[in-house]
């Protein structure tokens, strides 16, 4: 991230006005909901019959209307659509807002289409992880991506734009490897921001810490705090870490504003408060007045919930410090870098194989996933070539 002194004041200050004004803060533009992946959290995963999608420049009409400060370019994949460099190009307003964000798995992703994406617009990379090692293949169900991530990503980050984050959503299957991926975003030389599981998208309260974990996931939210305050590199502030933990405590937080400070917009274009909500408009005004205004879902706790939805206080107070380094970092022009060194696959096995003999609650080796309840009729994919990704579903 690179923002200047002038693009922070004028998030400020739109972002003020679009609260003001009830629009978005942030809108999410799920340009496809077919997926790469199949991961176990999620809906997605696979082909999607007889998508409709807009091209590169209706999506950019939407933005310009919605004016929101943060736009994310999302899915399903995002880069499984071939035109997704047309799309960011023709949504881009260089030097100007929105902030442009690509939320990927990475699986697609090599340092010539960074730049590409970077190239057209692209402000920031929002890289999902969900385990430190290689069960987070297992649970996005394809084989090799992790390894794939540790060569690709301190690739780009070595390239020293500060423009490649990772997102971690917390669930009651991975919450014990918090430290060890905050650990690996200080490896691969980039920050990590922390969400929270929700039973919308699936249905499997299995995701979300059982009772008695809760103390377990406390502690543990404590130590990231703490490896926070010693200078690791955690976006999550340390109050929304704790309302995190309010979600899994309470099994929910009030006050949603879905379709006012964030919305969805789907590949056809139509409008969804949330991405777990499946109620479509074609405005936001409607959305408002049939939706938002009665809305009572208090389900999930996602990091955009958490960020559009704090006081102008908070954010301020979380995002100072980042702010202020933004401002003085200075972007670099496209040039090949030598990568950092990755792991070998030895140092990758040694991550896996030290967890040997580790059991979870349930008598399970942590060393793999326990199989998924649906496991069986999820089907594994196989690492795609950048050609496969390419020509997309
Ligand atoms: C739906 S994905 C779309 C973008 C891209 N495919 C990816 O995985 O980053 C966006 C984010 O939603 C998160 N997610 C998926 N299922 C979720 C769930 N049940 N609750 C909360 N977040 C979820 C993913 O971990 C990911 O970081
Ligand atoms: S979380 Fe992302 S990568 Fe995983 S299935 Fe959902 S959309 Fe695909």
């Amino acid at each position: 991230m690179n923002i200047s002194s002038r693009l922070a004041l004028k998030m400020l200050v739109r972002g003020l006005r679009n609260k003001f004004e009830e629009r978005p803060i942030s809108v999410s533009f799920e340009i496809t909901h077919y997926c790469t992946a199949n991961c176990w959290h999620c809906n997605w995963g696979g082909p999607v019959k007889g998508e409709q999608r807009l091209q590169a420049e209706d999506y950019a009409a939407i933005c310009e209307e919605l004016r929101p400060v943060v736009s994310h370019l999302s899915g399903g994949e995002p880069l499984a659509r071939t035109d997704v460099y047309e799309i960011a190009r023709a949504m881009a307003n260089p030097g100007n807002l929105p902030w442009m964000i690509l939320v990927s798995n990475a699986a697609a992703l090599t340092a010539d289409k960074y730049w590409r994406l970077r190239e057209a617009g692209i402000n920031q990379f929002s890289i999902s992880l969900d385990f430190p090692d290689d069960r987070h293949s297992e649970f996005r169900r394809i084989p090799g991506l992790f390894e794939k991530m540790n060569r690709v990503i301190p690739e780009i980050t070595g390239l020293g734009n500060n423009d490649l984050s990772l997102n971690a959503c917390i669930t009651a299957w991975n919450y014990r490897d918090l430290p060890g991926m905050v650990e690996l975003a200080k490896r691969w030389n980039t920050q990590i921001n922390f969400s929270v599981y929700s039973t919308l998208r699936i249905n499997d309260e299995n995701g979300m810490p059982r009772d008695e974990q809760l103390e377990e996931v406390r502690e543990t939210f404590q130590k990231v705090i703490d490896m926070k305050k010693a200078g690791y590199p955690v976006y999550s502030s340390e109050r929304v870490m704790w309302k995190y933990f309010q979600f899994f405590t309470d099994r929910g937080i009030p006050g949603c504003q879905a379709g006012r400070r964030f919305l969805v917009i789907n590949p056809d274009g139509m409008l969804t408060p949330c991405a777990m909500v499946w109620a479509k408009y074609k405005t936001q005004r409607e959305m408002l007045h049939e939706f938002t205004a009665n809305n009572t879902c208090e389900q999930c706790f996602i990091s955009t919930r958490a960020n559009t939805e704090k006081k102008l206080g908070d954010l301020f107070a979380d995002n100072w410090e980042m702010m202020v380094k933004q401002v003085f970092s200075r972007p670099k022009k496209r040039a090949v870098l030598p990568a950092e060194p990755a792991a070998t696959p030895g140092e990758l096995a040694g991550v896996v194989e030290g967890r040997e003999g580790e059991l979870d609650p349930e008598g399970r080796p942590l060393t793999h996933l326990a199989l998924h309840p649906d496991a069986a009729t999820r089907e594994v994919r196989q690492p795609m070539t950048d050609r496969e990704a390419e020509a997309g579903p």
